[in-house]
């Protein structure tokens, strides 16, 4: 079992090229030319797609690249198309080709982010940004291109490597006294971590049940149990934080709307997702929210 992990370094890649060893030869690629290989794993590098591809001949591909600055692609749209859409039509056309498998990640913003019910596969797509547009087209291209996929949407990532919101309320805590925080956006913190051994899960039961393929290629909802607002989660890691012996000047933390901070991206309010069909199809078992923030935080510390 051969399988490329494409965009290795990123919150997801990282933990991917930790999870996915115990399923077979694993090959992990980043935008720059591996020195042990020679492969290239740019994804907008047609031709070093195409030569990896057939080359090492992976069974299995998984796409973690994306562009996910999502206030930057409002103004940087061509170069956010070309790595959400463009080059993920290219590498499903490619995939099909070699008869890989190929899974990718997605976002709970290709849906308008009204109502409060939790988002299921088949709900009508709305995207309200340009990264959300982007997305969906990568998941049309996904649909088009005849290739076998699987696609986990998922929502607010954090991992122990990379940027994200844990790391950047850590900081601010202990630089500021006051910080105001939107308490209307609901959603649910997803460890990079958990998408990967629950990626490594999938391709498991994929592997062993190949009569199943045709029922199991499609779109699923991953994220942990419960719910938050960016508000809570902030305040449960400044608790966890504290209980960790971490010193925090923080002292007040105000709850604000999201009308009062103003972005070149408009968020959706409702980021909830139904994982249903991923628990149910594949046995898998999701846990609570906070114990992925609350590992995560105590490794980062
Ligand atoms: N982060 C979130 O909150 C969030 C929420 C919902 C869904 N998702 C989805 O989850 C998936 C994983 O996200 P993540 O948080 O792990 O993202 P991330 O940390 O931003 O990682 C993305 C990776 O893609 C790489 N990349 C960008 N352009 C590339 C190219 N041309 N060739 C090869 N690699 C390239 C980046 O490498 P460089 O560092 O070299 O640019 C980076 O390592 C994505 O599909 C994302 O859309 C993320």
């Amino acid at each position: 079992m051969k399988l490329l992990i494409l965009g290795k370094n990123g919150q997801v890649g990282w933990e991917l090229q930790r999870a996915l060893q115990p399923l077979g030869n694993v090959l992990a690629l980043d935008r720059y030319q591996d020195t042990k290989t020679q492969y290239c794993g740019d994804i907008a590098n047609f031709d070093a797609i195409v030569q990896v591809l057939t080359q090492f001949r992976p069974n299995i591909v998984v796409n973690a690249t994306a562009y996910t600055a999502v206030d930057k692609a409002e103004t940087d749209l061509e170069q956010a198309d070309l790595i959400n859409h463009l080059a993920v039509k290219h590498l499903a056309e490619q995939c099909k080709t070699v008869n890989a498998l190929l899974i990718h990640y997605s976002t709970d913003y290709v849906f308008d982010g009204l109502g409060q019910t939790a988002w299921q596969e088949t709900d009508e797509k709305a995207p309200q940004n340009a990264y959300g547009h982007t997305k969906l087209a990568g998941e049309i291209a996904l649909e088009q291109s005849q290739a076998k996929f699987i696609n986990f949407r998922t929502s607010w990532v954090y991992g122990t490597h990379g940027n994200n919101f844990i790391k950047t309320m850590l900081k601010l805590a202990k630089s500021k006294d006051e910080l105001n925080i939107i308490a209307d956006q609901i959603g649910v913190p997803t460890g990079a971590a958990l998408i990967a051994d629950v990626t490594a899960q999938v391709i498991r039961y994929y592997l062993f049940n190949p009569h199943q393929h045709n029922d199991l290629h499609g779109h699923y909802h991953l994220a942990p149990q419960g719910e938050t607002s960016w508000y809570d989660y902030a305040q449960l890691i400044f608790e966890q934080a504290r209980q960790k012996g971490i010193e925090l000047q923080i002292k007040r933390v105000e709850a604000i709307p999201t009308t009062a901070y103003p972005t070149p991206a408009k968020r959706p309010l409702n980021s909830r997702l139904n994982t249903q069909k991923l628990q149910q199809t594949f046995h898998i078992h999701l846990p609570e929210w906070q114990q992925g923030v609350e590992h995560a935080i105590a490794e980062m510390i």
